[in-house]
């Protein structure tokens, strides 16, 4: 299958790399930096696995079309990723995004129809340039998005499944990315806001009843847009937790580092759908404009 990984950073070079491995052809579409390093040295992947490869690496999409084109950017930059790379959409290529957040998709569909909605808590650092970690095994959930399904979806998933990256199918993904969204807006929004570790969230009786309030507030939400789950969003958060009970958040390690966070596209799109239909969301309001607080200052 021919791939382009639009953002070779964290989670777009591990996918890229282990798919490399798997002789699929892949090509990086990165930063300056990201590309010449992968391009001298290949790709060097450490943590769960430890291998190089070499994949295509560019700064540009390529003008020819790819069948599977992963967007591995943050929220923030879909919009100006995609168009830079529109003139390589083709008729027949599908657009997978893997980011946490909504409306991601959303901007996707502006350029095709065949837009594939994805999940996975896969966890990726990039601790140099070409030197990516994987910091955790996880699975990730693909389907045709919103909600259908399509045979090409399968053979993405056999095709990631064959390259290590444990992969199923859904025919409900705007489910799964509500689901791992409002996961997001507790364990990002108060994590931030707290500077804890993802574990002190449920090991607090305060947190752990705040917690199951932001949560409940997404989910009625996503209930008054007619969205349904197929795994309780109450559930995957307390899986989550305990997963990742030692890690700090994305939000939260982005904001350590001074970079502009996702929050937007977390607590923010929460809180904008609920307006579109009529509610209030002020739990996930007041995190999200703690956490602007909080990047503004770091800024
Ligand atoms: N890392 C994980 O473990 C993980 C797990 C699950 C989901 N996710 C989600 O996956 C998405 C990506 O996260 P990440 O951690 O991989 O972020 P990241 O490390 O910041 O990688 C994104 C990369 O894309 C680059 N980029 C941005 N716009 C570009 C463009 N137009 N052309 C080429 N490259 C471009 C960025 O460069 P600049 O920094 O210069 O903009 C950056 O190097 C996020 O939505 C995140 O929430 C991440």
């Amino acid at each position: 299958m021919r791939i382009y990984v639009l953002g070779a950073g964290s989670i777009g070079s591990l996918l890229g790399a282990l798919l490399t491995k798997a002789g699929e052809e892949v090509t990086l579409i990165g930063r300056e930096e990201q590309v010449r390093a992968i391009r001298n040295g290949g790709l060097k992947v450490t943590g769960v696995e430890e291998f190089t490869v070499r994949p295509l690496a560019e700064v540009y999409a390529p003008e020819e079309p790819p069948d599977l084109l992963i967007l591995a950017v943050k929220s923030y930059s879909t919009k100006t990723a995609l168009e830079c790379a529109r003139h390589c959409i083709g008729k027949d290529t599908w657009i997978l995004s893997i980011q946490n957040g909504l409306g991601n998709e959303e901007l996707a569909l502006k350029y095709t129809p065949k837009v594939i909605g994805g999940i996975t808590t896969n966890g990726a650092m990039l601790v140099d340039w070409g030197k990516v970690k994987w910091t955790g095994r996880g699975v990730t959930v693909i389907g045709k998005y919103p909600v259908g399904d399509d045979a090409f979806i399968h053979e993405v998933a056999e095709v990631f499944n064959g390259a290590g990256i444990e992969t199923r199918v859904t025919q409900n993904a705007v489910g799964w990315k509500w689901a791992k969204t409002i996961v997001n807006s507790v364990i990002n929004g108060l994590g931030s806001v707290l500077e804890v570790k993802n574990g002190f969230l449920k090991e607090n009786p305060y947190l752990e009843s705040i917690s199951i309030e932001v949560a409940r507030e997404g989910c009625i939400v996503a209930q008054q847009l007619g969205i349904e789950f197929e795994i309780h969003p109450l559930e995957l958060l307390w899986d989550t937790i305990e997963r990742t009970r030692d890690n700090y958040n994305s939000t939260l390690q982005d904001l350590m580092r001074g970079r502009r966070t996702e929050i937007d596209y977390i607590n923010g799109k929460i809180v904008e759908y609920a307006q579109s239909v009529g509610l209030e969301a002020p739990r996930n309001e007041l995190l999200w404009a703690l956490v602007k607080a909080k990047e503004g200052q770091n800024r």
